[in-house]
């Protein structure tokens, strides 16, 4: 609109000067226009991340990653955190050992994550597993190197049938036992042309293997969740944190109660650094818990329910905003299901 009103008045004026007693070059019209429509376009762009922030808040599930030093994990100083954690290994291989992995069974997908002929590289207790659902549906799990020259069938393999084939010579192997069911181009297969098969299982939308430090079969299956498998308990979202610890410490942790009203009473603001968690300036806000443990009994032995109640006092007044009650359900020790 500016710019029309500038030309019609230089066609009949014929030069840049005055018309009508106006000056023709009005200062605050041309300098002006760019200057509101960076405003403009800035404050539309500003509103739209902040809408697109605000819907992913609500409407996208959760994915909150933690580093290693946000979860207190203190390093020294002039040592990088690999440096620290080499040397922590390094400490922890003098000694007898037990088992290096518990027996039992490990999460090792979600169920969305795997579609009908999808192959998944997984590295699981430090071997390479090839997760693949066949085209009858079913999640099969084997090692992931060819025993012929050793390609890694999770990258690049495909899924034929319920079979997966490698990705280097095209030998397939059968999801259920492992064994090798077709070479291109030969016509008999060598029968100890075989991978290891994990056996696995899918419950509560999840993919699981079972690990047995001497091989043997699985003792126990997972129970199901009629709450997930049904739909009332709604997938939110996930956190995870890396720790440096042992895979079976955490979820003895979690079953440790007695430590939570020594070490956890100081307030969230305090932070995680256990050097300064017990500082004075933060106990004007104090967490108090009450938790209690029971076994389950045949023939879910392998699993135990933890009753817990949290809440929050600031300045000794209790606050029953943050009251909370939660029932957990520990399946063996590395799986936990629970209710608000
Ligand atoms: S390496 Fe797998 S078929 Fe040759
Ligand atoms: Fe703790």
């Amino acid at each position: 609109m500016y710019s029309l009103k500038l030309k019609q008045h230089v066609d009949s004026a014929g030069d840049a000067e005055q018309v009508s007693g106006e000056p023709l070059w009005t200062e605050a019209v041309l300098p002006g226009c760019p200057v509101r429509a960076v405003l403009c376009v800035t404050a539309a762009v500003t509103v739209l991340l902040g809408l697109l922030w605000l819907y992913r808040l609500i409407f996208c599930p959760l994915l909150l990653r933690r580093r290693l030093d946000e979860v207190g994990y203190v390093t020294e100083k002039q040592r990088s955190r690999a440096q620290v954690a080499n040397e922590v290994r390094r400490r922890r291989k003098t000694g007898d050992l037990p088992p290096v992995y518990p027996n039992g069974w490990y999460r090792i997908l979600d169920s969305s994550m795997l579609e009908r002929g999808d192959v998944k590289d997984v590295t699981v207790l430090g071997q390479q597993v090839a997760v693949f659902r066949g085209l009858d549906g079913r999640v099969y799990a084997l090692d992931a190197y060819c025993p012929h020259l050793g390609a890694n069938l999770a990258v690049g393999g495909r899924v034929v049938g319920n079979c997966i084939e490698c990705p280097f010579h095209g030998w397939q192997f059968g999801g259920n036992d492992g064994k090798c069911v077709k070479i291109p181009y030969a016509e008999k297969v060598p029968h100890f042309a075989k991978v290891r098969p994990w056996p696995s299982c899918e419950v509560n939308n999840q993919i699981l293997v079972w690990f047995h430090c001497d091989g043997e079969d699985p003792e126990w299956t997972v129970p199901e969740q009629q709450e997930i498998t049904e739909g009332q308990w709604v997938y939110r979202g996930r956190t995870e944190h890396f720790i440096n610890a042992h895979i079976q410490e955490l979820p003895e942790n979690i079953g440790d109660f007695a430590h939570l009203n020594f070490l956890h009473t100081p307030g969230f603001i305090s932070g995680t650094d256990l050097r300064f968690t017990g500082t004075r300036i933060c106990t004007f806000l104090q967490h108090i818990w009450k938790a209690q443990w029971e076994p389950e009994s045949e023939p879910n032995k392998h699993c135990s329910r933890m009753f817990l109640q949290h809440t929050l006092t600031v300045f000794g007044q209790h606050f029953s905003l943050l009251d909370v009650h939660v029932v957990a359900r520990q399946v063996q020790s590395n799986q936990i299901t629970g209710t608000h």
